[in-house]
């Protein structure tokens, strides 16, 4: 008979069940939650806004608040989870004040992303997900935001700032941390990371001038396009023939 070898420690890694909100807080938030809630069909459908909630209350999507969630809306953690972690908008480590997003997709990368991420990154002396010792930014690089005609683009908070470079965007990150009001190219004055949760959450965004503002010239450009294209008179010939009378091959 052979010993058997000793078996490696296997260690679990268990998480401790989170805490719950304190009385006062959950009683606020589950007023909050039933305004939210009243909105939909189904409980459920309210999960998104939800989430938002708990993130304006701890700055982001933490335990605590996935049970709250799950709580409220009759669903199981691991469900609430699932789309906590799905959805980058919902951060999964705490967040500072202002979350700077650069867009280091393809077109904005090539455009001048990558560099203002480097000098960011650089000035801030931080890197992705990462917040400043005086919990004023949390830089990260993000995808495409769909502003690509003003590219390359920056967003604090989700509100956009177009045709950055590494010196507007480090005096933007600067003025912030000095506590200067900011206004990004369209839109109200920047609020707070967990303000802008909350107005996330659909409750009501009281900035001024938050329903202002007109598109920019280069978002027009393709529709102007499209209505001079609509409006030209037929010819009758496809625009790719070629005359040989094969069309476009
Ligand atoms: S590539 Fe940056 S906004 Fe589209």
């Amino acid at each position: 008979m052979t010993d058997k070898p000793a078996s490696p420690t296997v260690l679990l890694n268990l998480t401790v069940r989170p805490e719950p909100y304190p009385p006062h807080i959950r009683q606020r938030l589950e007023l909050d939650a039933k305004d939210i809630i009243a909105r939909y069909p189904h409980p459920r459908s309210a999960l998104l806004p939800l989430l938002h909630l708990v993130q304006a209350e701890d700055g982001y999507v933490t335990g605590t608040g996935i049970d709250f969630c799950a709580e409220q809306l009759g669903l199981t953690g691991a469900e609430v989870t699932a789309v906590a972690t799905f959805y980058s908008m919902y951060r999964r480590t705490p967040t500072g004040d202002y979350h700077v997003g650069v867009c280091t997709n393809t077109l904005c990368a090539v455009l001048g992303g990558d560099a203002i991420y480097e000098a960011l990154q650089q000035h801030l002396g931080i890197g992705h997900g990462q917040t400043t010792p005086d919990g004023a930014v949390t830089l990260e690089h993000i995808e495409c935001n769909a502003a690509c005609d003003y590219a390359p683009v920056m967003m604090v908070n989700w509100e956009f700032f177009d045709n950055q470079t590494p010196e507007s965007a480090i005096e933007i990150t600067d003025a912030l941390r000095a506590g200067h009001q900011v206004r990004p190219s369209r839109g109200a004055p920047l609020c707070t990371f967990r303000e802008t949760a909350r107005i996330l959450a659909g409750f009501p965004d009281e900035r001024p001038g938050v329903l202002e503002g007109v598109p920019g010239e280069p978002t027009l450009a393709g529709l102007r396009v499209a209505d001079e294209a609509a409006s030209a008179p037929e010819t009758g010939i496809p625009a790719a023939d070629s005359g040989d009378g094969e069309g476009m091959r």
